[in-house]
């Protein structure tokens, strides 16, 4: 039988609905527990079926295909399926709890998922504030997915010995991504002084640990580890991953500003009410004249700016250079990758699907 996936097209629809196929027939399984318990969790279930059943799926990809780089095509594809999809609770999980953190309306186009919990208090005219009620709604369902996330890989059916490789790399990923967003968030309410070095410096490390690690190096050795990679494969694929990993947030960060918000499903300025600390932020703040500077300074982490606001943000930026200088970043991140993916020793399949996959998270335009 012709393979179902081509290393050609490494997250393309047939790879995308086999994730979501994975996931649904995971959530259906779930479905007869959280009915006896209650109807009241009939919301959480609806709501775990909407976030998880879009998105990018990269997650998936990179664990996928890091099995292919290491050891050539699966003989048993569906329970690799199964067990990179569990990488994607993980993921809306992480999502989940981030648009708390980050006060976030807006998830994929869609309200998030605190705000659908919000939603659904006011609608049965619940007592207490809706507000705290979606929170809590949100945390909990987020720590839902995270529990089915173990679940789910460790009944995906992948091999003992399999699973045994590929668990610590899922175990440094869960520390990793959550250690990441407290640096994220640590680093947003520290003032903003220093210099641009250090301020680029505290960017990357923030982004390294909350991005890369679970969205591009993690996911890429665990898949490589279960197809069966030495120490030696694993830190030649980690000199791929962590510039891709970290030029994907970068991307992501002038998509936050610059984006099309009905491409990204996130809208455009939000990272300014947050007060994000993105790379594209430390270099306008450090190539504008001292009074837009302070303009720019005055905006971030302000939630209550109007779109106005966010246009002068925009022209700030822009004027500064800073846009220039984070697509330089990014190209140099994008040629410092494949030269390491040049040196690595991964299968003719592995490295088409890399190459890829690497253009898929900094070429992207949602
Ligand atoms: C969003 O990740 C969070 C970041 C690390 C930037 P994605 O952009 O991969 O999210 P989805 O799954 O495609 O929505
Ligand atoms: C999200 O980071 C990263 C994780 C969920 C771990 P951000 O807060 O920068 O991403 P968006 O813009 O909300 O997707
Ligand atoms: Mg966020
Ligand atoms: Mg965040």
């Amino acid at each position: 039988m012709q393979h179902p996936l081509s290393p050609a097209d490494p997250v393309g629809a047939s790879f995308r609905e086999a994730v979501g196929e994975a996931i649904t027939t995971f959530l259906d399984e779930r479905a007869a527990e959280l009915s006896g318990i209650g109807p009241e969790l009939d919301l959480p279930l609806e709501l775990a079926h909407l976030f998880t059943g879009g998105g990018k799926r990269l997650r998936p990809a990179f664990g996928y295909w890091g099995r292919v780089a290491a050891g050539g095509m699966p003989t048993d594809h569906e329970a690799l399926v199964r067990a990179v999809a569990s990488l994607d609770l993980l993921h809306v999980s992480a999502l989940m709890h981030d648009d708390v953190m980050d006060s976030s309306d807006t998830r994929r186009g869609v309200p998030a998922a605190h705000l659908q919990f919000a939603a659904g208090h006011a609608e049965r005219q619940g007592r207490g504030q809706a507000e705290a009620f979606g929170r809590a709604g949100a945390i909990l369902l987020g720590d839902l997915l995270l529990v089915w996330s173990e679940q789910m890989l460790s009944r995906s059916g992948l091999q003992n010995d399999e699973l045994r490789r590929g668990r610590p790399l899922i175990e440094a990923m869960r520390t990793e991504v959550t250690c990441g967003q407290f640096l994220d968030v640590t680093a947003q309410s520290a003032p903003l002084t220093g210099s641009l070095d250090e301020a680029l410096a505290t960017a990357n490390r923030v982004v390294e640990y909350k991005t890369n690690r679970y969205t591009v190096q993690r996911p890429l050795q665990f898949g490589a580890a279960v197809g069966g990679a030495d120490q030696e494969l694993l830190d030649q694929l980690a000199r791929f991953a962590s510039p891709i990993g970290r030029a994907f947030q970068f991307r992501d960060d002038l998509l936050g500003i610059f984006g099309d918000q009905e491409l990204t499903g996130k809208p455009a300025g939000d990272d300014l009410r947050e007060g994000k600390r993105t790379v594209l932020v430390a270099h306008a703040l450090a190539r504008s004249e001292a009074s837009a500077a302070a303009e720019l300074d005055a905006m971030l982490g302000d939630d209550s700016l109007t779109s106005e606001q966010v246009n002068r943000g925009r022209e700030i930026i822009t004027a500064s250079g800073a846009k220039e200088a984070v697509e330089a970043t990014i190209d140099a991140a994008y040629q410092q990758a494949m030269e390491a993916l040049d040196a690595a020793r991964v299968t003719e399949e592995g490295r088409t699907a890399l190459t890829a996959l690497a253009q898929a998270c900094v070429k992207r335009n949602f």
